[in-house]
């Protein structure tokens, strides 16, 4: 990904952790022999070590504030300020603490009844209510469009629903359309600030985009703020949203009289930080689930089979369901197994550390690497997923295999040790709730092209797909309803 690299045709560029994910005998690993590897670049750049060993995993993410290894958590993530992405060592622990407050039961169990809402919402506005069968060219439109919902009403209190309209109550656009269009993988987001006032139309409009989301919000956070210290005052249950729930734990803090509070910008970089970091994750994440159940009937069946067992037929599922529904929690750890969307996650040795490594692939025995102060060491999430060594027949969609790990605490799509993502329980909540209400109501198929056939479609649409982070292909999926109405 250097710049002389970018120029060479042979360089597979950005999809480069895609094409050599897996194991065999031409592929990186398994041609040297070790699942931990040096990558010298010919030209330019410096080295860097990959690693597909989850031991390794262990170890570099195993630290709290006291670890050697840096974190550089990339522009996107620091254009409000420091937030508990961003943030280091004992500032990191006091995001942290603040922030992880917020995630709670209360928040959970608003996803789930916003989620159920939501498929209702969907399925009675494209009038499917006595539909047997119904198309979705692009799945990705629906797991966006719910995610980025469920975001902005149980993340940020928006008073929105599915069924709602992108029009204007600011200038020409709505709120959610406005922090929608920001959220956006753009490039801009990569541009260095002064180049950013460059009078191109297209940057105008990102430009004014943002002023209109950053007005709106520093509004709101110091009218929630008043509000929920009325609340707190006055012993008040309280909204059950992310910004209410870290607005309130900041504000127990500052009533304490607490040090370890956060100010107002960063409350607010926090508040940014949530409504952007997983949304697109999620969508795409369920969209790769989805596209794989497509092709799994047999999963499909059985994820039905507990549904009915749990929950049945009669009423909704409630949040309460969530851990008796670990057949499309597992469907969806797979999903993220396979379509992992953050495809590595990075460090930087901040002095010379000694790792423990094994000699070779098979190997039990251990030598030991010490990578020098600097040098960037990429846990390559994507290698260690398709590492037959902890994932036997890792091109398969296996479902099952993630029995006995509920948490998914051997996945590293969501990183791993202290500062493992915030949200993965968000996001495991929103695919679970609207997994069990599809999958009671529809049988998800491929949604064939003229004269194609299903490992046609499986060859055409279950590729994986880059741009800033890891996709699947456009989804075409049909719904077959399951029983009639
Ligand atoms: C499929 C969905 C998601 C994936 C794959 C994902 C992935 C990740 C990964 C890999 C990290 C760790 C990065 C590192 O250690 O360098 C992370 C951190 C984080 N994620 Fe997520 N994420 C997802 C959803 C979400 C959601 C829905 C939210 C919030 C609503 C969220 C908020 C965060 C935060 C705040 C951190 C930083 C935690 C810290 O540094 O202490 N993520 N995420």
């Amino acid at each position: 990904m250097s710049p002389p690299g970018l120029f060479n045709p042979w360089n597979p560029g950005l999809m480069w952790h895609w094409k050599k994910r897996l194991f065999g005998l031409f592929e990186v690993y398994e041609r040297f022999g070790m699942d931990t590897v040096s990558v010298v670049p010919y030209a330019y750049g410096n080295p860097m070590i990959y690693t597909a060993n989850f031991e390794i995993f262990r170890q570099v993410l195993a630290g709290g504030v006291k670890t050697p290894w840096i974190k550089h958590p990339g522009t996107t993530f620091q254009e409000w300020g420091v937030n508990v992405h961003t943030a280091k060592k004992e500032e990191w622990k006091r995001h942290r603490r603040i922030t992880g407050a917020a995630f709670n039961n209360n928040l959970y169990t608003h996803i789930w009844e916003q989620t159920v809402q939501a498929y209702y919402d969907w399925t009675r506005d494209e009038g499917w209510s006595a539909t047997e069968f119904a198309s979705i060219p692009v799945i990705q439109t629906v797991t966006s469009k719910l995610t980025f919902l469920i975001i902005v009403v149980c993340g940020f209190g928006l008073n929105t629903s599915w069924s709602d309209e992108a029009h204007t109550d600011t200038g020409n656009m709505t709120i959610p359309e406005a922090m929608r269009i920001l959220s956006l993988p753009s490039p801009f987001k990569y541009l260095p600030k002064p180049m950013m006032q460059l009078p191109f139309k297209a940057l105008r409009e990102f430009r004014s985009v943002r002023q209109v989301v950053d007005k709106y919000m520093r509004e709101r956070v110091n009218e929630r703020q008043a509000y929920v210290r009325t609340q707190v005052a006055m012993n008040e249950e309280g909204d059950r949203d992310m910004f209410s729930l870290l607005v309130r734990a900041n504000g127990n803090d500052v009533m304490n009289g607490s040090k370890q509070t956060l100010s107002d910008s960063e409350l607010m970089s926090n508040v940014f930080l949530m409504l952007f970091a997983g949304y697109e994750s999620t969508a795409h994440t369920l969209a790769a689930t989805f596209a794989l159940l497509a092709v799994h009937p047999e999963v499909q069946d059985d994820i039905y089979s507990q549904i009915l067992d749990v929950v049945g037929l009669d009423r909704d599922p409630t949040a309460n369901d969530y851990h008796n529904l670990n057949k499309a929690l597992y469907a969806y750890f797979e999903g993220t197994r396979m379509f992992p969307t953050v495809v590595a996650i990075f460090r930087e040795a901040g002095e010379d550390i000694p790792l423990p490594i094994p000699v070779s692939l098979t190997s039990e025995e251990k030598t030991t690497l010490v990578v020098p102060k600097g040098t960037i060491v990429a846990l390559d999430v994507l290698g260690y997923h398709y590492n037959p060594h902890y994932f036997p027949d890792p091109t398969k969609f296996i479902p099952s295999r993630w029995e006995g790990d509920a948490k998914g605490d051997t996945l590293a799509a969501f990183g791993h040790g202290p500062r493992i993502c915030l949200g993965r329980r968000f996001s495991t909540t929103e695919a679970v709730a609207f997994l069990t209400m599809c999958l009671r109501d529809w049988v998800v198929e491929p949604l064939l092209q003229e004269g194609e056939t299903i490992d046609q479609w499986r060859s055409r649409v279950l590729d994986g797909r880059f741009f800033l982070v890891l996709g699947v292909k456009n989804v075409p999926v049909r719904l077959r309803r399951r029983r009639a109405v």
